[in-house]
């Protein structure tokens, strides 16, 4: 949808008195004590595929409002092109559009959350919100009845004929936020939309975004401050230091594999039981933890080490098919089946789930308090990959991470050091 490619921007009279600096690999504060001109972005490359919510974060100057006003040209890049996949016209280079076009770009298909709303004083709540629609020349009442129910879905459907000065901040930013859903721009440029809200009103804000995005089809740059709420709503996230992208990529890549201390320092805080998956944790079922005890009726009956009188008999494909316990049959059951069935009692010791790779940790627990048993993992054919038990749960929450079968891992943040 949008293609970035070596966006770079430069605050100063002579911008381009610092390119051969950064070049060199110098550090925005040697830039600037040497040439005076502020790095704000530097050489950031990213895709933004079509319906996908793209996070950036990073610590408060280290450029996301540059980046995010660079893409739509609020602010001119000093260095590199970013590319629009236009319905109709195909693949634009938004650097080389005349205003013209660029004032079209931005009326139909790309719409802005400010990071201080900028709302018009002067206009009423919903004429605020009917604004982006006024633009495209929708009838009034058209636009009202569509800012009507964007104000009811951010919590303000009495509040349309109230002027924005008798609004709170947060309230404002539901007005901004009103504004940009209203029209029906393909790309959403969102600048920290939720920073001003109470935390009940921004999980409800959150939910809404991501079901605006999946059953609109939205293409969302989101930026925020909030990690659980960049891994919650957000496929993909770059990081951002001084200007520059220093990680990119899924919410639980960036939580399991933080590549440099700046982002183990990041994502040290954030709660990884909705992000990290199954798969991710499980003792891979191929690894040495686990032996072949013997054939039987065309299974093999597969156990780990440490517990061998549970057994999993798994068929030619490796999925799964009988479990015992000592001589005892056990119930095998899908993890969704234990989760969708009534609690009755304790734990049991007799039942044994299982899930698919991609289910979160959270669910995982959630089943965990129905049986004593581990779980095991399945990928997309049924094949079963792995298996969970307390350790694997353990170090996925506090360490975030999985298993290393070689060697005891090291922190991620002395890693990143070294
Ligand atoms: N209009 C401007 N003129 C000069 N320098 C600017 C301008 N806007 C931003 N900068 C500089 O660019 C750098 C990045 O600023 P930016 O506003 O993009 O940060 P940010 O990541 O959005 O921070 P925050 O989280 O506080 O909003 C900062 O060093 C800032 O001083
Ligand atoms: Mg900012």
């Amino acid at each position: 949808m949008i293609r970035a490619e070596g966006v770079t921007k430069i605050f100063g009279s002579a911008p381009s008195t610092a390119l051969p600096l950064m070049e060199a690999g110098k550090g925005k504060s040697e830039i600037q004590a040497e040439t005076g001109q502020v790095v704000g972005v530097h050489d950031v490359s990213f895709t933004l595929e079509p319906g996908e919510v793209f996070v950036i974060m990073g610590l408060s100057g280290s450029g996301k409002s540059t980046l995010i006003r660079c893409i739509n040209r609020l602010f001119e890049p000093t260095a590199g092109h970013i590319f629009f996949q236009h319905p109709d016209e195909g693949e634009l280079d938004i650097t080389r559009l005349s205003d013209e076009r660029l004032r079209l770009l931005r009326k139909y298909h790309m719409s802005m959350v400010f990071q201080h709303f900028a709302l018009f004083p002067h206009r009423s709540v919903l004429d605020n919100v009917a604004y982006g629609l006024e633009v495209q020349g929708k009838p009034r009442e058209e636009r009202h009845r569509h800012a009507q129910e964007m104000l009811e879905m951010v919590g303000l459907g009495d509040w349309g004929q109230a002027y924005p000065s008798e609004l709170s901040g947060g309230m404002q930013q539901r007005v901004g936020l009103a504004r940009a859903l209203a029209t029906d721009a393909r790309v959403l440029l969102m600048d920290e939309p939720f920073s001003a809200l109470d935390p009940l009103i921004k999980v409800n804000m959150q939910q809404e975004l991501k079901k605006i995005q999946q059953q609109l089809g939205r293409t969302i740059l989101f930026i925020t401050h909030d990690l659980d709420e960049a891994m919650h709503i957000g496929d993909h996230i770059a990081i951002m230091e001084e200007g520059q992208v220093v990680q990119l990529g899924t919410p639980e890549d960036i939580l399991v594999n933080p590549r440099t201390e700046y982002v183990a320092r990041f994502v040290e805080h954030a709660d990884p039981t909705g992000v990290i998956t199954a798969g991710t944790i499980a003792l891979p079922f191929d690894s040495q933890a686990f032996t072949t005890q013997s054939e039987s009726d065309g299974l093999r009956f597969v156990a780990a080490n440490d517990l061998t009188e549970l057994r999993y008999g798994l068929d030619d494909q490796g999925r799964l098919q009988e479990a015992r316990l000592g001589e005892q049959r056990l119930e095998i059951r899908s993890l969704e089946e234990v989760l969708d069935s009534e609690a009755r009692g304790a734990r049991r010791a007799d039942l044994l789930m299982h899930c698919p790779r991609e289910t979160v940790l959270r669910q995982v627990l959630r089943g965990r308090t129905r049986t004593a048993l581990p779980t095991l993992v399945t990928n997309a054919e049924g094949r079963v990959t792995g298996l969970i038990d307390e350790p694997q749960l353990i170090r996925g929450i506090l360490e975030k991470r999985g298993p290393s079968p070689d060697s005891e891992p090291q922190p991620a943040a002395e890693e990143a050091s070294s």
